[in-house]
């Protein structure tokens, strides 16, 4: 099957035929050696059916993050491996949700954040936002080594010196094609470049390039620590939270519910344990919340952002499996929202309207989202997307849409930091 006969099936099962031009012309640049990326994208538009998403609602610019990134951050672009791709602030409403929960006293103060990632940025503004806690860092794939080179594109080596990922120093499209265009050849640059620093001294801490040897270490403080390994893998002193972000959706539901019990062994008695996703900027979040309860955890909430009913990236669809629960559920949730039509042509007015001033993938001629204003810059994108959830918090549409959930029976609401929860 061609890209084009595989993007024409899928426009007709999921989309009525209805894709614009616009955004299948970017996803005709899904790489043809990535079966991998083809089955991801197949799963995806499957779940943005279910939640009733129509064609006009995929932006342009969502058809180029397809077309162009996702095949670089799939586990498949990593021979397997889930990469350690993180964001500073990512987390930030999460740390609010934990800080404004009614089960957070001066007792609350130790927490295990598995699935770090590196380097581990989400650790270090949750360290900052609770200096009192004790923070646990866990994460698999921390470096041994950590290149940088002349450009300050980085590396990081593992034991072996074997390259485990690679990320260049502004991550736009073109620099991610230099580096990825022929990945081995990249790797084994970055190994060259450690054998021949490995016996220089340091340079200054800023230099380029350099080598820093067991990197985490730097971030270490009498609060703060770091372990290699993984969920199941570490032995640890029992956590009031533990937080897995970023994670989980790269397993199935069967590594989901082994994740759960080790979790549950490693919680305090009454601690808690938020499970879920999000993109830039606490864009796109969604998450469990589970609470200790005897030996396991209770489900309490699920909760979300409520851009993730029309989202400019694609994290509400991100699973790597079909079994995926958490987009299963927010797929559900989604759906009921969105066939609420009173609710839909609010949700749309005020958010069409903030697009179109803002200049983000408003609507073309045709009433499809479409690209971004050349004025808005690469980082500028998603400080605009946190602001769009702000406006459908202040105007009330996350109250409206918990509303919409509590018509057709189910126990919702808006919880501390605005998102829509639905708790069990
Ligand atoms: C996309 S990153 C998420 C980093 C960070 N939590 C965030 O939200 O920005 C996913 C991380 O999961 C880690 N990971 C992979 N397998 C894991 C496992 N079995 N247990 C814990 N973490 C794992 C990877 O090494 C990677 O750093």
């Amino acid at each position: 099957m061609t890209t084009t006969q595989f993007i024409d099936d899928l426009n007709i099962r999921f989309f009525n035929g209805e894709l614009s031009n616009e955004f299948i012309n970017e996803l005709q640049q899904l790489p043809v050696d990535r079966p991998d990326v083809f089955a991801f994208v197949e799963r995806m538009f499957k779940f943005m059916n279910q939640a009733k998403v129509p064609a006009t609602d995929l932006s342009t610019m969502t058809g180029e993050i397809l077309g162009t990134l996702l095949a670089r951050i799939l586990p498949g672009a990593w021979e397997g491996a889930v990469p350690p791709i993180t964001l500073p602030g990512r987390h930030a409403a999460i740390d609010q949700y934990i800080k404004k929960a009614p089960w957070y006293t001066s007792e609350t103060n130790s927490m295990l954040d598995i699935g770090c990632g590196f380097p581990p940025y989400t650790t270090l503004d949750t360290a900052k936002a609770f200096p009192d806690w004790n923070i646990l860092g866990v994460d698999p794939s921390l470096p041994v080594y950590l290149i940088y080179d002349a450009q300050g594109n980085y590396a990081t080596l593992d034991e072996n010196k074997k390259t485990v990922y690679f990320q260049p120093a502004l991550p736009t499209i073109e620099n991610w094609n230099a580096l990825l265009d022929d990945a081995a050849a990249t790797k084994r640059r970055f190994e060259n470049l450690l054998e021949d620093l490995i016996d220089k001294p340091s340079g200054e801490p800023d230099s380029l390039p350099r080598l820093e040897k067991n990197p985490i270490a730097g971030y270490e403080t009498d609060k703060l620590a770091f372990i290699r390994g993984g969920i199941g893998q570490v032995e640890i002193q029992p956590k009031d939270v533990i937080r897995c972000f970023n994670v989980l959706f790269y397993f199935d539901d069967a590594f989901y519910k082994n994740a759960l019990n080790w979790f549950a062994k490693n919680t305090a008695e009454n601690g808690w344990v938020l499970i879920g996703a999000d993109w830039a900027v606490s864009t796109e979040s969604y998450y469990n919340v589970y609470q200790k309860v005897g030996d396991t955890l209770v489900n309490k909430e699920f909760a979300f952002s409520l851009d993730c009913i029309c989202p400019l990236a694609i994290v509400p669809w991100y699973a790597n499996y079909d079994d995926d629960r958490q987009t299963a559920d927010l797929t559900k949730y989604i759906a009921i929202i969105r066939s609420d039509t009173q609710f839909m042509e609010e949700f749309y007015s005020i958010h069409d309207a903030e697009r179109k001033l803002e200049g983000v993938c408003p609507r073309d001629d045709n009433g499809y989202y479409g690209v971004l204003d050349p004025s808005v810059g690469p980082s500028e994108v998603w400080a605009k997307a946190a602001k769009f959830i702000e406006s459908f918090n202040t105007t009330g549409l996350n109250q409206k849409a918990a509303e919409v959930l509590k018509k057709a029976g189910l126990n919702a609401g808006v919880n501390a930091v605005g998102h829509v929860s639905v708790y069990y």
